[in-house]
């Protein structure tokens, strides 16, 4: 468990955090298809191989999290991505959740499947170079009906499972209730849900005897519902789901990591630098960082279009947004 913890604790290196590269065929099928780009199994390798294979990538990320798909995939380095990407000194980790399906006490809520093959498939990972691994469940909220509290315990359940297997087999997990952004709700909404759902996940976690110590927390922020019409200033984000935290994950947690969940680039930047400062105001005990997909994704892949030439530019933009949200990640 001592390395567990240690390995846990070297993600949140000062001002590096992790980059989100673990669409699934079908959510990377689509992400390309909304910039215009045709997906085969090449195209989602070129994909990777955009941000995974930018120089200096390793000043700012700790670690990346990817697809099984991608994990026996080569960069232009000829290494597979996760050799390539620990040759750089960046973890590499696998998303190892199968997807959503409907909740049957409660079909418009979604339950996370996969734990039937977990053991089988965290060896072959450990193999192919995985020192870390996510689930993500998602969280629905629709007015004060949803979310449900067996949503939530269900959901909390599942995670727990999994994070007891991933230490048993001597990887990191990160534990991912999404409390989803889509919704007419307000900040105070989120908010409450946040600490809800990881009020339950941490007591379930206890129960399944997972040591927090060996564990990151991924959550998202407290924010209004893209359907409200609201705009939340970064300060208001930061004290809302700073509170929520400071209510809900024990303090040995080796540390949190915040989602992005279809905010722009830029207001995930500037959302996590007020975060992290207000963090520190109040003496937070964890350590604070990104593990963002889209927001570190979206200004390259608009540039990108699929195409060769434009490789250079798109990671440019890419570096350039890392920066940002690098120091964002130090309070700055
Ligand atoms: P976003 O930053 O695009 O929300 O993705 C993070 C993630 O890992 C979702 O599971």
């Amino acid at each position: 468990m001592t390395d567990l913890v240690a390995i846990a604790r070297s993600f949140f290196a000062s001002g590096k955090g992790l980059l989100a590269a673990d669409e699934s065929v079908h959510t990377a099928t689509a992400r390309l298809a909304s910039y215009g780009i045709p997906a085969s199994e090449e195209m989602r390798r070129q994909y990777r191989n955009l941000f995974l294979g930018a120089a200096d990538i390793e000043e700012y990320l700790s670690g990346v999290i990817l697809f099984e798909e991608t994990l026996s995939q080569k960069g232009s380095d000829r290494k597979t991505f996760p050799r390539s990407l620990a040759a750089r000194g960046i973890a590499p980790g696998i998303k190892v959740d199968e997807g959503t399906e409907p909740f049957s006490s409660s079909p418009n809520e979604f339950i996370t499947k996969g734990l039937l093959s977990l053991s089988e498939r965290l060896e072959g990972y450990k193999k192919q170079g995985a020192v870390f691994t996510k689930w993500r469940a998602v969280i629905r909220i629709d007015g004060d009906h949803l979310p449900t509290a067996a949503a939530i315990h269900e959901n909390a359940k599942r995670l727990a499972t999994y994070a007891r297997d991933v230490q048993g087999a001597g990887m990191v997990p990160l534990v991912e209730p999404e409390v989803l952004l889509e919704g007419k709700h307000l900040r105070a909404r989120a908010r409450a849900v946040i600490e809800e759902t990881l009020g339950v996940l941490f007591a379930v976690l206890k129960e399944h005897s997972v040591d927090c110590a060996g564990l990151i927390l991924k959550t998202a922020m407290a924010l209004s519902g893209n359907e409200s019409g609201k705009k939340d200033t970064p300060e208001e984000v930061a004290e809302e789901t700073v509170a929520a935290l400071l209510a809900s994950v024990p303090r040995q947690t080796a540390g949190i990591v915040f989602l992005s969940g279809g905010q722009s680039p830029e207001q995930a930047t500037e959302n996590l630098a007020a975060i992290v400062h207000r963090a520190k105001e109040v003496g937070a005990p964890w350590p604070l960082t990104f593990s963002y997909a889209r927001a570190l994704q979206e200004e390259a892949l608009s540039l990108w279009k699929g195409k060769e030439e434009n490789v250079p530019a798109a990671r440019a933009a890419f570096l350039a947004r890392l920066a940002k949200v690098s120091a964002a990640a130090r309070g700055e």
